[in-house]
């Protein structure tokens, strides 16, 4: 039968806490995408991916890059801290992907992270566990109407005048140089491939329950890592986006601070912790492990307007005995059935679990959704039952051929 057509663009959206899983979905996608476009957050970030034999960490740098020419685009609504992106550069250059204006562009209007918003970020980001990045600083500067664009950066008298006098400059004043050529107009750029039917991926950094509006604030991220995002974040109309898809994990995780309803404690979530390696990718933290969460999942499907989701680390799964659903959260003798981002009902909320019976199966190397055991399969249906919204992609493995398509016509 031939295959429906696809959506000409999708943004992919993580669906909870971050680390869900989006660079190896992106990097799966964009072999048959063009431009693929990061839209928010900066190298707090970290998107795993693992193909051709190797395994790459990116920080900013989008998830197209291991495939040839695609156009990788870090937008207007990234805080870039010059000093990583070069050395991101030539990290990939050594591990044979090639790097050049050619396959990499720059928003002139994206922000500059300087090291002063790091120190500053060390010194007051302990109480929410932030990465230490020099995020919420740069951001902030942003919003107070005194941060540094790329374009400012890579003007030699602008810079000069702003910050000259400061330790950085010299030092600074060759990274500015070194990133001149990779700078341009993004927005015209992704409009025009957008109005060509070019295909193209917008993709998102940390996730729905990070986001600075949309999280759970205070415990959040300073950027829009929601489908909205993607409109301010890169310059494109909310017309111009075709297709949602979220990211969620099988089980949730979440790095830092803040609450988190569904966490498991004691040996079952240490073997979750165990299989599935949840350690971050940027900090090396470890990972809380938690049940997946309906409420969350419907709040990220209703925040981000989610037409399908890929559904990531199912084989983290394998030998895990009774696996649980969060259903509802019992608060104060109430029953509720939808998300809220408020701190003191979710501090102090009791998770309403339904039970299902795990599998033994080793699924790493499963093709087809139909070859999925048959308590895989209950579980899945059980969350797209919940989440009204069907899934199209089934991870079961950090590769990118452990990828099993459910529903092509949501793909390229
Ligand atoms: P991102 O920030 O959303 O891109 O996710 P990260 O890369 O920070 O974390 C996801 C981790 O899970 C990485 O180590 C991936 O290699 C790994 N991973 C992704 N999908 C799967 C999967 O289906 N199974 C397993 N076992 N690991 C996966
Ligand atoms: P990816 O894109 C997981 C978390 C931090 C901290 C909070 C604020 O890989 O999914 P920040 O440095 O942004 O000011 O920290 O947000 N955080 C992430 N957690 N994945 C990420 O990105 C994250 N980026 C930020 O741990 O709790
Ligand atoms: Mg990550």
């Amino acid at each position: 039968m031939a295959k429906q057509s696809g959506p000409s663009n999708i943004a992919v959206i993580g669906m909870e806490w971050g680390d869900e899983g989006k660079g190896k979905i992106i990097d799966f996608l964009a072999e048959k995408a063009d431009v693929v476009a990061r839209f928010n957050g900066g190298n707090n970030a970290g998107h795993t991916i693992e193909a051709d034999g190797k395994k790459i960490v990116l920080h900013l740098i989008p998830s197209g890059v291991m495939h040839k020419n695609k156009l990788n685009i870090v937008g207007n609504g990234l805080v870039v801290d010059p000093k990583v992106l070069l050395q991101e550069i030539k990290f990939l250059e050594k591990n044979k992907i090639r790097i050049s204006p050619e396959n990499l562009v720059i928003s002139e209007n994206a922000h500059i992270i300087l090291p002063h918003h790091i120190e500053e970020d060390r010194k007051v980001g302990g109480t929410i566990g932030t990465t230490a990045r020099g995020i919420g600083p740069a951001y902030t500067d942003k919003a107070a109407r005194i941060g540094l664009k790329v374009y400012e950066f890579v003007d030699e008298n602008i810079f000069k005048k702003r910050f000259g006098d400061e330790e950085f400059y010299q030092e600074y004043k060759n990274y500015a140089e070194a990133l001149k050529p990779y700078m341009n107009d993004t927005t015209t750029i992704i409009n025009y491939a957008i109005d060509k039917s070019k295909k193209v991926i917008f993709e998102g950094a940390q996730g729905t329950l990070l986001d600075i509006d949309h999280g759970t604030y205070p415990f959040v991220t300073s950027s829009n890592c929601t489908a909205g995002g993607a409109c301010t974040g890169l310059g494109i109309s909310p017309k111009k986006v075709q297709s949602v898809m979220g990211v969620c994990k099988a089980y949730k995780t979440r790095v830092g601070m803040g609450p988190f309803p569904t966490e498991i404690t004691g040996a079952v979530g240490e073997k979750i912790q165990k299989i599935g390696k949840e350690f971050g990718a940027t900090t090396g933290r470890q990972r809380r492990v938690g049940w997946f969460d309906a409420l969350v999942g419907k709040y990220a499907v209703m925040v981000n307007g989610i037409d399908s989701i890929a559904l990531t680390k199912l084989d983290v799964f394998t030998t895990i005995e009774k696996l649980n659903i969060c259903v509802a959260y019992k608060y104060k003798g109430n029953i509720l059935k939808n998300f809220t981002t408020n701190m003191k009902v979710l501090q102090s909320c009791q998770p309403v679990y339904e039970e299902f019976d795990g599998w033994w199966d080793d699924i790493t190397k499963v093709k087809s959704y139909d070859k999925l055991p048959n308590n895989a399969k209950k579980y899945l249906r059980r969350i797209e039952e919940l989440l009204k919204v069907p899934i199209s992609i089934v991870s079961v493995g950090p590769k990118r051929e452990q990828t099993i398509v459910a529903r092509s016509e949501f793909l390229f």
